[in-house]
């Protein structure tokens, strides 16, 4: 069974050997975008200089206590990309892509400039590149005009669209963690298929995985399941109670087995996901098909 360790505080501050204990294999930067939202615990509203040198010593202190080889996913708004890109270079890390992650639905469009309708995820490694790549397939559906279905699903590319954002309000449907009245808990909660995409395609069972603006703790909830430990660093106590709550039970709208067929047609795949054989439900499905066939 995979250990995870929830440290509250300031990431600043725990990102050191001491801290985490073990080297980090994989990251995942979701930090606060400097939005002027409303964090109880993290002023989002400092002068751009201030912000991108917290990024950049979040960036370094990542790269000092990662295993050659390593990986980290940055995710930004995409008017950012230039500065997140100079954040992980000046620090040490090897770009790799520039993931789109096509949304589903868009920002109303200013006067003068396109609407938005995606966020970027730069990837980068620490050495001339990452010492674990697992290269998934995936099976979208077909464009209109295309008649045979393919046998065989595609490599995943650096534009992700197949997976859905969890919209504001009771869009975000039963994955977004709720208080009592029904709000959503933390506004910027991820979607657990990105993280279980990151994760599959850059470590291996055992590897150890590091969030360190953890919020719901998306990515441990993912790690734990895909059989990886994870560190995740929370400044709000709150959020971190949720997290542990959300690690102790895993609800059925964080099950990642659900997830398993979309990935059917990758080598190895029970190997990546650290399983022994597909779930149930899928094998029930290949069974059938078979028999259709
Ligand atoms: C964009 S949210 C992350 C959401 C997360 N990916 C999820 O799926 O829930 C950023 C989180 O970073 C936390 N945070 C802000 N500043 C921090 C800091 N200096 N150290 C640790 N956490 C911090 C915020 O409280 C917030 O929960």
């Amino acid at each position: 069974m995979s250990d995870y360790k929830i440290l509250i505080g300031d990431c600043l501050e725990s990102l050191s050997r001491e801290k985490i204990s073990e080297a980090v294999d994989l990251t995942f930067l979701d930090p606060p975008f400097n939005q002027g939202k409303d964090y109880s615990f993290h002023n989002d509203n400092l002068s751009s200089e201030e912000y991108w040198n917290m990024m950049k010593e979040v960036c370094q202190k990542t790269f000092n206590i990662t295993s050659n080889g390593g990986a980290i996913y940055f995710m930004q708004r995409e008017k950012n990309t230039e500065d997140v890109l100079r954040c992980l270079r000046e620090t040490g890390w090897t770009f790799q892509n520039l993931i789109i992650w096509k949304k589903k639905t868009s920002a109303v469009p200013v006067s003068s400039k396109y609407g938005k309708q995606y966020q970027i995820i730069a990837y980068a490694a620490k050495g001339e590149k990452a010492r674990v790549f697992n290269r998934l397939r995936i099976s979208p559906p077909l464009p209109p005009n295309y008649k045979f279905q393919r046998e065989n699903g595609l490599y995943v590319t650096d534009v992700w669209d197949d997976i859905r954002e969890l919209t504001s309000g009771y869009f975000a449907g039963d994955e977004a963690l709720r208080n009592k009245d029904g709000a959503r808990f933390h506004k910027q909660q991820a979607p657990l298929a990105l993280l279980l995409r990151i994760i599959l395609s850059s470590s291996k069972v055992g590897d150890a995985v590091l969030d360190p603006f953890a919020g719901t703790g998306t990515t441990l909830v993912a790690a734990r399941q895909l059989n990886r430990n994870s560190v995740g660093i929370e400044i709000d106590p709150k959020n971190a109670e949720m997290i542990r709550s959300r690690l102790e039970e895993i609800r059925d709208a964080d099950n990642i087995e659900k997830y398993y067929q979309d990935y059917i047609h990758t080598e190895n795949l029970s190997k990546i996901w650290g399983v022994k054989s597909a779930p149930a439900n899928v094998k029930k499905k290949m069974k059938q098909s078979a028999f259709a066939g």
